[in-house]
């Protein structure tokens, strides 16, 4: 069944405890958490004090997407800070593979991302490893962009690449979700669908999050 993951991005940062509570309210139990450091991407936002302070409120999983170079500098404060997942890009790594380790050793589950323009094959050695797989589907750094539908065959790709693996990595969308493209963002193989601005842009965000969750199949 899909998770779907509202993206603190888009939510008002005057009150995220009223943003948070009312889409784990309705349903959704993943909190996705965008960190962006002005150098992989233009955009500044949030660090592990944001992350620590909702750890202490919030049972949802908390999913930090790293958007910044030189990742491994940052993943031991962001896993101290109580990050459930972590997911880094492979075009910001330089040792991708020791990364994940660094990630898998503090108990917090490893992802890797990777950009609309990097080939899914750039996968096939580290999808043995990882714990999840985060496919951009629209380029990273700002909320509300166009969902890009090459994704879907990215998607298919990325399926066929995994069941060359033992393990079973899960699949998360980030990008231009909504009501449009989840179902079939879910009949394809999506396990976890990122959502910004479709939810907190939205005037009734709790509606947001029943909706695409019931359009989803979930
Ligand atoms: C983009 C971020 C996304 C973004 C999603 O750089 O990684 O998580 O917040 O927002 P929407 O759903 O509005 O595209
Ligand atoms: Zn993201």
């Amino acid at each position: 069944m899909i998770q779907l993951a509202p993206s603190l991005l888009s939510a008002d940062f005057w009150n995220l405890e009223n943003a948070i509570n009312t889409v784990t309210g309705a349903g959704a139990n993943v909190l996705h958490i965008d960190v962006m450091d002005g150098h992989f991407v233009p955009n500044i936002t949030m660090g592990p004090l944001v992350v620590k302070a909702l750890r202490k409120r919030t049972e949802a999983i908390l999913d930090v997407h790293l958007m910044v170079t030189q990742p491994e500098r940052v993943i031991e404060s962001f896993a101290k800070a109580g990050a459930d997942w972590i997911s880094f890009h492979l075009e910001a790594a330089t040792h991708p593979h020791r990364i994940c380790q660094q990630i898998q050793n503090m108990g917090v589950k490893a992802g890797i991302t990777i950009n609309p323009g990097t080939p899914v094959h750039a996968l096939a050695e580290t999808i043995h490893q990882v714990d999840f797989v985060l496919l951009m589907s629209v380029n990273p750094g700002f909320g509300g962009q166009k969902f890009i539908t090459r994704t879907y065959e990215r998607i298919e790709q990325l399926r066929k690449l995994i069941e060359t693996t033992d393990h079973k990595p899960f699949i998360e969308i980030d990008g231009g979700v909504c009501m449009e493209n989840i179902r079939q963002l879910a009949e394809q193989g999506a396990d976890v669908c990122v959502a910004g601005s479709s939810v907190f842009g939205n005037e009734n965000p709790a509606q947001a999050v029943k909706s695409l969750l019931i359009q989803a199949g979930a």
